[in-house]
């Protein structure tokens, strides 16, 4: 026998039955099921953030609120938390500040996407955010607009992200923080909907044991892949194991001469971590989807899913990171470049699942340089991305490590090229003779992103931009848009 999911609305006990479908998102249960109609569907797969919702969970013993995409996220990852839709600003027909900021503002025209503009508003209010216009446009990156223009919409958060004081709609969080742990799940959710199954396992080793009993599971972390599958796919999944309740999954930890990234790890908490390992982390994953992507997906979950054009990989072999690889009791360490077998195809058994992703901190003296190129700077999935390492000495290149992703089947090593780099001075003159191994590299694809050519070419270029930045040249690029 199941026990229901049990999550809080507006600061209330809700319930959905065990047999509740497992993967019914969280829109379709706002709008089909209980009549929250506020929450606008654009694009059903995380884009164009008309859906956002604000997630509470406990963390630290208080509630931390971060605005998600409803589209992409299934109804049984409410369990144990707090969901707040539009319907639950405002109270007493008086409008939320953020609401009636946008309204003096005229930030909203046909409104079809205001209600996700106000979610992430408030959900960077919640989350005691004072934002400037660039820090707004980060926060709002994963928003769009097709009327307004931005600039009202960007003045009215101005006027209500400086003042992060609470305000009606802003359930009191001791209370909140007291019914969450009322509501705190003991035992593993198993839900059955017509031979369906959806197991939430509360640890690593439960994991272990039901990927062990179920080696054919998705297994389901922060959904901002599986999720598409389901609604731009229509794929029915049998069975789904979700990571996103072992709470063993979700730590960092320093372990001195490296941090290790646990498989529940969000690219929200990931990245104040990695940005203090190397600054370039920083702007590599501001750029990674959108805020709302960013508060769930998971930095294992862009390496299992082996994409040639997952940002992190790049990166993270470039900084010489390894990856734990567990199946029931089971354990390996192995490189993370060498996962990447072939297309589709990455180095997991059966019933195995990565662990953790341990990134080596930087030793002193060398250049490290990440480089994402996309046809929009934001939100968007990069065409060609550079992560390179280089040791010095003399002012010549003692070692390297340079991985592309964009230019393979999978993110790849760029051994000819590290081959043709060594010894030689690290200066625009002694490189260029190498960027030709990089074509003994790569035989890049053209597709709807960038044609061959461009890529081989944008890839030697962010390699010569590498060089002129690291020799101190005024960063080369900030080709964030002029905000509106
Ligand atoms: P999920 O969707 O839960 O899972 C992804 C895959 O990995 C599944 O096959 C799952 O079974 C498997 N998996 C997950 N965790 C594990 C594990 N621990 N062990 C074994 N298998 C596992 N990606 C980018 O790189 N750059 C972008 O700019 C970018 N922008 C995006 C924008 C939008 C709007 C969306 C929706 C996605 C974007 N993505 C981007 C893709 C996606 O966010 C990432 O690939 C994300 O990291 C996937 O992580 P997840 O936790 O959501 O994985
Ligand atoms: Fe577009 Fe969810 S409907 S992001
Ligand atoms: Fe129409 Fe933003 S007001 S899409």
């Amino acid at each position: 026998m199941g026990r229901p999911i049990r999550f809080l609305l507006d600061g209330e006990v809700r319930e959905l039955p065990d047999d509740t479908d497992p993967t019914l998102t969280v829109l379709n249960l706002l709008r089909y099921h209980l009549r929250r109609t506020g929450t606008k569907e654009g694009c059903a797969e995380g884009d164009c953030g008309a859906c956002t919702v604000a997630l509470g969970e406990l963390a630290d013993g208080c509630v931390r609120v971060r605005a998600v995409n409803a589209c992409i996220l299934f109804a049984p990852m409410l369990d144990g938390r707090a969901l707040f839709t539009v319907e639950s600003l405002g109270r007493e027909g008086a409008l939320h500040p953020v609401q009636e900021a946008m309204v003096h503002r005229h930030a909203s025209q046909c409104g079809f996407c205001t209600p996700g503009f106000v979610m992430s508003l408030h959900a960077a209010r919640r989350g005691g955010e004072v934002l400037d216009r660039a820090g707004l446009a980060d926060a709002l990156a994963g928003n769009l607009c097709r009327c307004t223009g931005y600039g009202p919409i960007l003045d009215a958060g101005l006027d209500t992200c400086l003042d992060t004081g609470r305000s009606g709609g802003d359930a009191d969080d001791a209370a909140l923080t007291g019914t969450l742990e009322a509501i705190r799940p003991a035992e593993m959710l198993v839900l059955d909907h017509r031979g369906r199954r959806f197991l939430a396992p509360r640890s690593a080793d439960e994991l272990a044991a039901a990927l062990a009993d179920n080696p054919e599971a998705t297994l389901l972390a922060g959904g901002t892949d599986v999720g598409l599958w389901v609604t731009k796919q229509h794929r029915m999944l049998e069975t789904v194991i979700s990571l996103n309740e072992a709470a063993d999954l979700a730590r960092i930890d320093d372990l001195g001469h490296c941090v290790r990234i646990g498989a529940g790890v969000r690219y929200a908490d990931a990245e104040p971590v990695l940005t203090a390992l190397h600054p370039a982390f920083g702007e590599l994953l501001r750029r990674l989807g959108g805020r709302q992507v960013r508060n769930l997906g998971t930095v294992c979950g862009n390496i299992a899913n082996g994409s040639p054009i997952g940002d992190m990989p790049p990166a993270l072999i470039a900084a010489g990171a390894t990856l734990a690889l567990r199946q029931g009791e089971a354990r390996r360490e192995i490189p993370l470049e060498a996962f990447f077998l072939a297309y589709g195809k990455q180095d997991l058994r059966p019933g195995e699942f990565v662990e953790a992703v341990i990134v080596r901190k930087p030793p002193g003296g060398r250049i490290f340089h990440l480089a994402k190129l996309s046809k929009r700077f934001e939100q968007d999935i990069s065409a060609v991305c550079l992560g390179l390492s280089v040791g010095l000495a003399g002012g010549r290149v003692t070692d390297a490590r340079v991985a592309f992703g964009g230019m393979a089947a999978i993110p790849k090593r760029a051994g000819a090229f590290e081959a043709a780099l060594a010894g030689r001075p690290w200066t625009e003159a002694g490189v260029e003779p190498a960027l030709e191994a990089l074509s003994q590299d790569f035989r890049p694809i053209s597709d709807m992103r960038a044609s061959a050519a461009y890529r081989l070419e944008a890839a030697r270029n962010l390699v010569r931009r590498a060089v002129l930045e690291s020799a101190g040249a005024a960063r080369l690029h900030d080709l964030r848009p002029v905000s509106a």
